[in-house]
């Protein structure tokens, strides 16, 4: 049986790639850079990696606390966090005019999966 101290670490270490690579690829291309660059398919491997930690740990830590189906709000807007970050790479990828102020977003998106997480308001 895995700790639960385990799951929040793996779910840790899966949120640092995933914002370790977005950082990257938005730097990238608000310094006007190209879809195809050298670093593409270790930045791609990053996110994708860390996105799944993410998930497996989160859903691991939920069985853990009891939670299964049903799921209060917090979790649901978890998720939907989860998504977003999921397809941002392609949207930085596609959309490099929206690189500055994702920039932004994106880091807003990370404080309100943590609010949510550490006080879980509904
Ligand atoms: C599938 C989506 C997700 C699920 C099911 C999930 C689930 C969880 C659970 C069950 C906890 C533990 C809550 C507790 O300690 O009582 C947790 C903690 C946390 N999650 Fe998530 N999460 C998800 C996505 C995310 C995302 C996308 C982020 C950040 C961008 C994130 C950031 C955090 C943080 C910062 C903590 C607190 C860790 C700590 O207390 O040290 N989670 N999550």
């Amino acid at each position: 049986m895995i700790p639960f101290a385990v799951y929040k670490n793996i779910h840790l270490i899966g949120m640092m790639m995933v914002f370790l690579a977005l950082g990257g690829l938005l730097l990238h291309r608000i310094n006007g850079g190209t879809q195809d660059h050298a670093w593409r398919k270790p930045v791609a491997i990053t996110h994708g990696v860390g996105i799944f930690l993410i998930l497996l740990s989160g859903f691991g830590m939920l069985a853990r606390l009891g939670i299964f189906w049903g799921w209060p709000g917090w979790v649901t807007g978890k998720v939907l966090i989860w998504v977003i970050l999921g397809g941002l790479i392609a949207v930085i990828l596609r959309k490099p005019t929206l690189a500055k102020p994702l920039w932004w977003i994106t880091i807003a998106l990370g404080g309100l999966a943590a609010y949510l997480a550490g006080t879980k308001p509904f």
